[in-house]
């Protein structure tokens, strides 16, 4: 299984009979072998920093009913919001004062956060904030409406394909929605010049190794800037509910199967995973992620924002705990980045 690892690391690919064995194959002294190779990846591209994201969840509000969604269309028992600007340039204004540099504004797919009003929301934090990447995670949009963002100064886009599957994307999500249209989304994010994330849920129902590697080959052949891996986490109220969450250790060895991959991708340690372990945000370090994103959310709607079942977003999850994700980030000798941390690709 070394032998992988080690070709991984050197020249950054595996074919798909190579990467089915490391998956299937992969003991507990071979996922500490490889988060130690990952987590030496990204020490060498971005030292002991880590950067911070001010996550902004802007509305609960969504047209979707995606299967394992706790804010899907269908589920009756949560209560709506949505925040007006002035609320999210207060957060932005908190954030600041913090150190963010950058708002990552995410949302459902809300019907009435048209446009318009999206476009104007972004050219305000990017006049008031000139110096701040602004992050967009608001679902599948038109073409045009992303080129209308990307003027108005919106930097970066995240948007999970979630499965590159046909029949996976399937079964996570009802007929309406369709797999063709997220990838072509996520070709126009990256033609109009977004720095642009995409990625999967770890363990969803249904996922197989295969489905993984067709994954992993996807983003080999997207090269996105972002890449974000959290386990699957159900939500009681989803018709997933029932199913188990995804696995710590399937999820580490993800992160650092894409750490050696793509050495310059911005890797964040997920809140999902944080939730799934105690520890799971310096797991995910140690295995080469190199981005937190902290709840900035206003205090009163962040339990409303929930994607699945006991979300953390509390403590070192929020940003008013960035002093407690200071002190654990030292405790395992790495410290916060407050720079914008914008997309580099680095050679060697
Ligand atoms: N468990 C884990 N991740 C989830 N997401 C949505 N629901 C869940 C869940 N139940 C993730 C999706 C989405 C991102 C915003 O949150 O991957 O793209």
């Amino acid at each position: 299984m070394k032998q992988w690892i080690d070709k991984l690391r050197q020249e950054r690919t595996l074919s798909p009979e190579e990467l089915r064995q490391l998956l299937t194959g992969c003991d507990a002294e071979t996922l500490r072998y490889i988060n130690k190779q990952a987590q030496e990846v990204a020490l060498r591209h971005f030292g002991n920093k880590i950067y911070i994201r001010g996550l902004i969840e802007v509305s609960n509000c969504c047209r979707n009913n995606c299967y394992y969604c706790g804010i899907r269309k269908g589920n009756p028992n949560i209560e709506r919001y949505r925040l007006n600007l002035e609320s999210i340039l207060d957060c932005c204004r908190q954030g600041y004062k913090l150190g963010f540099r950058t708002f990552v504004l995410q949302g459902g797919e809300d019907p009435a956060l048209t446009d318009d009003r999206i476009e104007m929301t972004v050219a305000r934090i990017r006049q008031n904030y000139p110096d701040c990447a602004i992050t967009l995670s608001l679902g599948e949009k038109s073409r045009d409406a992303y080129e209308r963002f990307f003027r108005a100064g919106a930097n970066r886009y995240l948007l999970r394909h979630e499965t590159h599957n046909e029949s996976h994307y399937r079964q996570l999500h009802p007929a309406e929605m369709s797999g063709k249209q997220r990838l072509q989304c996520l070709a126009d994010l990256k033609d109009i010049g977004y720095q642009t994330g995409t990625g999967i849920m770890v363990g969803s129902p249904g996922q197989t190794v295969e489905h993984i590697i067709e994954d992993i080959l996807f983003i080999e052949k997207l090269q996105p800037e972002m890449i974000g891996i959290g386990p699957f986490l159900p939500h009681h109220d989803t018709p997933f509910a029932q199913y188990p969450s995804g696995t710590v250790e399937r999820t580490i060895l993800l992160l650092s199967i894409f750490r050696l991959m793509h050495p310059s991708a911005l890797i964040p340690a997920t809140t999902a995973l944080a939730t799934l372990i105690p520890d799971g945000r310096e797991r995910g370090i140690l295995a080469g992620a190199n981005v937190v994103m902290p709840n900035l959310s206003p205090r009163e709607e962040r339990r409303k924002y929930e994607l699945y079942n006991d979300k953390a977003s509390l403590g070192a999850e929020s940003a008013e705990g960035l002093a407690t994700l200071q002190k654990q980030l030292n405790t395992i000798g790495y410290e916060i980045s407050t720079e914008r941390g914008d997309f580099k690709r680095t050679t060697d």
